[in-house]
């Protein structure tokens, strides 16, 4: 048990738990930003007694008699002067690393107020922003330091309404101060916490599943399978193949496929639970790579028949020609990595009923898709489900596709509670859609202008070629990539 301040009030924690879950959880301080539970990325900064400070990384059993501040605990004039310079300077784009930013800065500037661009670079070099970048966050603590230097009021700038004029984001004072919501920032009474158990292998049949133990767990209230999936078995946007839970007898497609769904008072319960489920597996050799699963001697998905999901020919002018005519021509493999979005708020969503249908919250980029999709699933009629939009923390494509949305609307139909289900982020490792591998195979001609005297292309950089480029697609046929179906274009 400890006792501390927070934000100018004593608060007491009776048991031993991370910062970030106190401050979240039982205080609903929610300007804390979970982006990693693992001191990695910044978005929880806090200040103890003065110093800015990772939430995640500290227990509270240690933080006896300290002084915390959060967001919700600047002064007035502090949140009219962040909230001003960061919009003013262009330094928000999804906002979710902005609180942590903004914490940050405090640190700084309340022992610094002229600081020098080097000290503010060190200020915030914990603290990691993926959609921004560094630049304008430096300009908007150096206006923000301008502005309390000089004791000024906030400018407030009168809009003329012409094209052309520069407009303030809205939602960018909101982002902030930390009061822009994203999913994992909604509490409901009553809220369970849902997890999955995913498959151990990239490419297994299960065999069996025992679920008794995580049943019989404290603080377990729903344990379910695919035998409880009142529609569709499998969802997808392009195509339907993505199973919502893999059943008995089925083949896994990689690592991120769900077996089991688990649900109950705490997150932490239904992970203890979810660790206690037997699955037992038949092993079954994976696909690896785009080449050899154009050879389509495994099928990822049997009854496609086929590893290609779709075959692209595109021609523009006379390759071959100009090919044929060129002074230089190379022919070579090339090939690009898959990179992960690593957005900064991992995958979160909370369901619960609504009427006889199903309302979700949710932090993802196709609401209309999450409702097609959900609704198939629970056998329902597309209107009897609704999705909020709520902020999204980063996605860069990476969060079009369903990864939490279902699960939440399938433990809170059976449960009849709220669910909130959040990736951690090793949650979301082997299962979020990572920009597409590409191969390319073939001719390539690709050279500077002036070493092509034949060549009458005003660009200064010329291509033309005949490529062939394997693109793995999505966790299903989804819309922007993981891994498991391959998509074939030639140029
Ligand atoms: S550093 Fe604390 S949530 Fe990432
Ligand atoms: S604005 Fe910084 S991570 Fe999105």
């Amino acid at each position: 048990m400890a006792s501390f301040f927070v934000n100018g009030r004593q608060e007491s924690c009776p048991e031993n738990k991370k910062l970030i879950r106190f401050l979240r959880d039982d205080l609903r301080l929610t300007s804390v930003k979970n982006g990693c539970s693992e001191g990695a990325c910044g978005t929880c900064t806090v200040l103890i007694d003065g110093k800015a400070t990772k939430a995640c990384v500290q227990q509270t059993d240690r933080l006896e008699s300290k002084q915390i501040i959060t967001c919700e605990g600047l002064s007035a004039r502090e949140r009219e002067v962040y909230a001003y310079a960061f919009t003013e300077a262009g330094a928000v784009q999804c906002g979710f690393c902005t609180p942590g930013m903004v914490m940050a800065a405090k640190a700084l500037l309340d022992r610094e107020p002229n600081p020098t661009t080097a000290q503010i670079k060190d200020a915030i070099r914990m603290n990691i922003c993926r959609c921004t970048g560094y630049k304008k966050i430096e300009e908007a603590i150096l206006l923000a330091a301008e502005v309390f230097r000089n004791g000024e009021a906030v400018p407030h700038r009168a809009l003329k309404g012409i094209v052309g004029e520069n407009l303030d984001r809205v939602d960018a004072p909101g982002k902030a101060l930390g009061e822009a919501l994203y999913a994992d920032d909604l509490y409901f009474d009553g809220m369970l916490y849902g997890t999955a158990v995913r498959s151990k292998y990239p490419r297994a049949r299960v065999l069996s599943i025992d679920t008794a133990a995580a049943k019989a767990y404290e603080g377990v209230v729903c344990v379910l399978t695919a035998d409880d999936i009142p529609g569709t078995q499998k969802i997808g946007h392009l195509k339907q193949d993505y199973d919502v839970m893999i059943p008995v007898g089925k083949v896994t497609h990689f690592l991120g496929d769900a077996i089991v769904l688990v649900a109950a008072e705490t997150e932490a319960q239904a992970r203890a639970a979810a660790a206690l489920v037997k699955v037992e597996y038949e092993e079954l050799p994976p696909v690896l790579d785009m080449l050899s699963g154009l050879k389509d001697e495994i099928l990822v998905h049997e009854s496609n028949g086929t590893n290609v999901l779709s075959h692209e020919h595109l021609v523009r002018g006379n390759a071959d020609e100009v090919i044929r005519k060129s002074r230089y021509v190379v022919t070579n493999r090339y090939s690009t990595p898959p990179t992960d979005h690593a957005f900064l708020e991992p995958e979160c969503a909370v369901a619960m009923h609504e009427g006889d249908g199903m309302r979700i919250y949710s932090g993802d980029q196709g609401v209309y898709q999450t409702r097609k999709e959900c609704a198939q699933m629970l056998g329902l009629e597309p209107d009897k489900v609704r999705v909020t939009a709520m902020m999204v923390g980063g996605g860069f494509g990476g969060k079009e596709d369903m990864s939490v949305q279902h699960h939440a609307a399938l433990l809170a139909w059976h449960t009849r509670r709220p669910v909130k289900v959040a990736f951690s982020r090793a949650d979301g490792k082997p299962f979020d859609p990572s920009e597409a591998p590409r191969n390319g195979d073939g001719v390539h001609h690709r050279l500077r202008r002036e070493r092509l005297s034949d060549c009458h292309e005003s660009d200064d950089c010329v291509r033309y070629g005949r490529v062939r480029v394997a693109r793995r697609t999505g966790s299903a046929a989804c819309l922007h990539a993981c891994g498991r179906t391959l998509q074939l274009s030639e140029h």
